[in-house]
């Protein structure tokens, strides 16, 4: 066991604030808390960061189709990555976001550094620009046919058909994903960061076993096919920060991203007195630096991070952890099976250590993907933790309990067993330093097996029934016990809250790797609680259809959005509003029109279009979120009657569910009316 204490920073690559967080990426959040959590145990000072990835183009648009300011929409995502990371137990030291203070400072002074180094390059170059948007095109942004195989609607770098990959130049009848106009080029200045400079201090650094050895070996083709520039600069309208000397460009959002790590890390400095920023960055530091990844964002942590850290005078990372993709049933996840599944949809429905489990059960510390298979994993869980380590409890505390008053034996009567699993605890920890988490849970697994078989040989049950067995009895029970303990202490980093629903059982403090040295003697224990339910099949299957459904809410919001999209082109394009294509009798027919009368009207946080209304329909009220805050305030409406669809399928929003519409008339903004119907119209009258 190391004495030495370390101090060690550690992050988890941080999330795209556009988007919820999900299984595929608890991957990697669920392992770099694992490694945090036993580094913690052995006493290390080791410190944990992340942050929200708040930049870049996705997240303008996104905002803009809801209707929401990039920084309304960044807050609503903050606080739900939150909730997801704190209930799967992610226990991050600090939490930030890229687009805060600390980030602006820290990406400008390392910009202004490389500049001054004469790192950075201009250069001027032509790209797909949307005329009608008055924006530049990121690839992904530009749709056509596909140049090889002819499939319409693909993306601009690759095809979803025949997975060719090309520029998006070469997309036939290429148009602006965005606003639908036929993109032009267009020139403009950009900033480029000189990777090439760094190529020396590169090579050295990726053989310096900073890296995984596949890493390496993807690192050394990428010095063969040569180190290209990398453009660090990107045009207004741009949601991320301006460069200091270039009024109207901005920083590409992977230039600032991965200074969210140190951010987030100067952010929590500043609540600390335990931590300084620069003995952790200064350019000798000795302190640890590790960052967990996913295997697609290689390119940008083990190349472009540390020459950028090292052409700004800081400190470069100590190693990168690389991890694959998860894979769902041998497959990748997919909306349509029910397997991609949101981290809320998860918790919904399963306990968050049964996944948590199942992950350190799979996971070794190269970049292979690791697959969740369903059934694998109800019978992992129940037959591992349910099964091996809870039933060990679980059979002697009841003798303990009832027939010792709760008092353990004053002596471990077997110590040589104890002291077997005292031992191999020095393997175990190896084991979760070095990320081989599958490797030491079978290590730890094997030892549950052990403590299984010695009481069944031993059979205290039926010493029970025999006069004068009583201690004999008791020691036994006591050792079953006191194997349990170990055994938790080395599941703690994975279970932390079966772990200290078990330390108030055993009515001991916190768990650590240290004390299991001595075992509990003359220790009064408390009643036993089950520590960990079966998982039911039910439940999975629940959880893998309310995941379906979570693309169908998805589908009919896009559906909706572009719609309204199209609504608000077509209000521009004419003056006149034109009449809708006819429909028949029956299709009005169908559309159940109601008098409402407005009981409650409200605002809604982090929405700036939305009022949340609670309608009477005659006995039966509905909960409707409308567009009207622009016309309205929430008081003026309360108590005025309107008219509702009624029968409109129920719509899950960002905010709730709406279920219904209401009528209002007007081209929008201010000049917007609901409709009034006289006081004599009655709540839940038809309207005809
Ligand atoms: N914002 C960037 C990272 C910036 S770090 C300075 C980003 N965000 S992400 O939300 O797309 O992904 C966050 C992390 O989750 C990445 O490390 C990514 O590899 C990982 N994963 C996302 N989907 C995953 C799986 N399906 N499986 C395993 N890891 C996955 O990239
Ligand atoms: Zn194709």
């Amino acid at each position: 066991m190391t004495t030495k204490t370390r101090q060690i920073l550690v992050t988890s690559a941080l999330p795209y604030a556009n988007g919820s967080i999900h299984i595929g990426h608890l991957v990697e959040y669920i392992q770099t808390d694992i490694w945090v959590r036993f580094l913690k145990m052995q006493g290390h000072q080791c410190t944990y960061v992340c942050a929200d990835d708040a930049h870049g183009t996705p997240i303008m648009l996104r905002a803009q189709n809801e209707g929401i300011t990039p920084e309304e929409l960044i807050a609503a995502t903050d606080k739900e990555h939150r909730a997801d990371f704190a209930e799967f137990h992610v226990n991050f030291d600090n939490f930030h976001s890229t687009h805060s203070d600390e980030n602006r400072e820290i990406a400008e002074t390392i910009y202004k550094r490389l500049r001054d180094a004469g790192h950075i390059e201009k250069r001027t170059i032509k790209q797909a620009y949307d005329p009608e948007k008055e924006m530049f095109l990121p690839d992904r942004f530009i749709k056509g046919t596909c140049p090889k195989c002819g499939a319409e609607d693909q993306y601009g770098d690759n095809c979803e058909v025949c997975g060719a990959t090309y520029a998006p130049t070469d997309l036939k009848n290429p148009v602006s994903a965005i606003s639908g106009a036929t993109p032009i080029d267009k020139e403009s200045e950009h900033y480029f960061f000189k990777l090439a400079d760094f190529e020396g201090m590169l090579r050295e650094w990726t053989q310096d076993n900073h890296t995984q050895s596949a890493i390496s070996n993807k690192l050394n083709e990428w010095f063969e096919s040569g180190l290209q520039s990398w453009d660090i600069s990107r045009d207004a309208p741009y949601f991320g920060f301006e460069i200091p000397d270039a009024p109207g460009k901005f920083f590409y959002v992977w230039l600032d991203a991965p200074m969210g790590y140190m951010a987030s890390f100067k952010n929590l400095c500043d609540k600390r007195d335990d931590l300084n920023f620069d003995d952790y960055w200064k350019a000798d530091s000795e302190h640890e630096l590790y960052h967990f990844i996913g295997k697609d964002i290689a390119y940008f942590h083990t190349l472009f991070w540390p020459a950028v850290l090292s052409g700004s005078n800081y400190r470069t990372p100590t190693a990168v952890f690389c991890h694959g993709f998860l894979t769902v049933n041998g497959q990748k996840m997919s909306k349509s099976r029910g397997t991609f599944i949101k981290a809320r949809t998860y918790l919904d429905n399963l306990n968050p250590e049964y996944l948590r489990y199942y992950f350190a059960a799979k996971l070794g510390n190269g970049i292979d993907d690791l697959d969740l298979n369903l059934d694998d994993f109800i019978q992992r869980v129940n037959s591992d933790l349910v099964g091996k380590v809870v039933n060990i409890a679980s059979r002697c505390a009841g003798y303990i309990k009832k027939k010792c008053d709760g008092q353990l034996s004053a002596e471990c009567a077997d110590s040589a067993l104890y002291q077997s699993f005292v031992q191999a605890g020095g393997k175990i920890a190896e084991l979760y330093e070095q990320r081989e988490y599958s490797h030491a849970v079978r290590e730890i697994m094997a030892l549950a097996d052990k403590a299984n078989v010695y009481i069944d040989e031993q059979k205290p049950w039926t010493l029970a029934k025999e006069e004068g067995k009583e201690q004999q009895v008791q020691d036994i029970y006591s050792v079953g016990i006191n194997l349990f303990r170990v055994l938790m202490t080395y599941l703690k980093p994975v279970l932390p809250v079966m772990a200290e629903a078990s330390e108030s059982f055993l009515n001991i403090e916190a768990l650590k790797w240290s004390d299991i040295t001595k075992p509990l003697t003359s220790h009064t224990i408390n009643n036993f609680k089950p520590l960990m339910t079966r998982v039911e099949q039910e439940k999975v299957d629940m959880l893998v259809e309310a995941s379906r459904q979570d693309l169908k809410t998805e589908d009919s919001k896009q559906e909706h959005d572009k719609k309204e999209r199209k609504a608000s082109v077509e209000k521009v394009d004419s003056k006149k509003d034109p009449i809708a294509d006819e429909i028949e009798f029956d299709d009005f027919a169908k559309i159940d029109l109601r008098i409402a009368k407005i009981i409650k009207a409200e605002h809604v946080e982090g929405a700036d279009k939305l009022l949340q209304l609670t309608l009477d329909i005659g006995g039966e009220t509905r909960n409707v979120f409308a567009g009207i805050k622009s016309a309205y305030q929430p008081e003026d409406l309360e108590g005025k009657h309107t008219v509702m669809v009624a029968n409109l399928a129920p719509r899950k929003m960002r905010f709730g569910m709406s279920e219904g519409m209401v009528l209002a008339a007007g081209p929008g903004g201010k000049d917007l009316w609901i409709l009034e119907p006289h006081e004599g119209a009655q709540p839940g009258m038809r309207v005809k």
